[in-house]
């Protein structure tokens, strides 16, 4: 039996590499996605594959559709994007995570939440682990994307314990690459696209470590 596997965000970076690997792995996969950071070119040479399916949705709405696995990467994760429209950031990882654990649980569906280091806060311990709780705030301009995050946490393990979802929960660090979108905006994608164009690199701060407006962190 072929697994039908639904992947939100899946027109952006991570979750357009992540299609095609499950492509590549064999299942069907439904990509949804509203295009808010996603691109139509990252998935476009998926679009006549005969095991790959797109639906432009907003996933604040619910969703009705039969799957076996969800792959829940809906969210923009750089600071640029996501300062944008702040409501509707915590909209999408608070509301888009209920959409999706109804989904999962009406369809006894296994879910999969891409949630973040920005978790931890602004921590003290390095490297982080996951016993470590963090160093929170709920009021900041990143709070939209933190809070919502850990919200989402919240959700997924409560939905396990109270009604068995089988969930996971992936902590993402900042990760590089093809398909990024270029206005990203983080530290080690600006050093990339400014040596690509052959300007001269930016040091943020002192140079020992980030500051706060060079927005180095998802
Ligand atoms: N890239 C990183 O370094 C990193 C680090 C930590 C966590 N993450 C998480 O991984 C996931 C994917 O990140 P990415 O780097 O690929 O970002 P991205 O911005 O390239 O992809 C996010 C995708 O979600 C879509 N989207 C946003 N809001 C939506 C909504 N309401 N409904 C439907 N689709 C929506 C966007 O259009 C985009 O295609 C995100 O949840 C992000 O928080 C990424």
């Amino acid at each position: 039996m072929t697994r039908k596997v639904m992947v939100t965000g899946g027109a952006g970076f991570l979750g357009s590499h992540l299609c095609d690997a499950l492509l590549a792995w064999g299942d069907d996969v439904l990509c949804v996605d509203n295009f808010f950071t996603g691109q139509r070119r990252n998935i476009a040479h998926l679009m006549s594959h005969e095991r790959f399916e797109f639906l432009r949705h907003d996933v604040t709405f619910p969703l009705y559709v039969e799957v076996d696995q969800i792959y829940n990467l809906a969210c923009p994760a750089s600071p640029v994007h996501y300062q944008f429209d702040p409501v509707q950031t915590t909209k999408t990882s608070v509301i888009g995570a209920i959409n999706m654990l109804g989904l999962a649980k009406r369809t006894k569906a296994k879910v999969l939440q891409a949630s973040t280091s920005e978790v931890y806060g602004d921590p003290e311990v390095h490297p982080q682990v996951e016993s470590y709780w963090g160093r929170v705030n709920p009021i900041g301009q990143r709070s939209c994307y933190d809070e919502g995050k850990r919200c989402a946490e919240t959700l997924f393990f409560d939905y396990h314990r109270q009604h068995r979802t089988r969930i996971k929960v992936a902590r993402i660090f900042n990760t590089y690459g093809p398909r990024m979108h270029p206005n990203d905006g983080r530290v080690v994608s600006n050093f990339i696209v400014q040596a690509l164009a052959g300007e001269p690199i930016t040091l943020y701060g002192e140079g020992a470590r980030p500051a706060a407006s060079a927005t180095s962190t998802t």
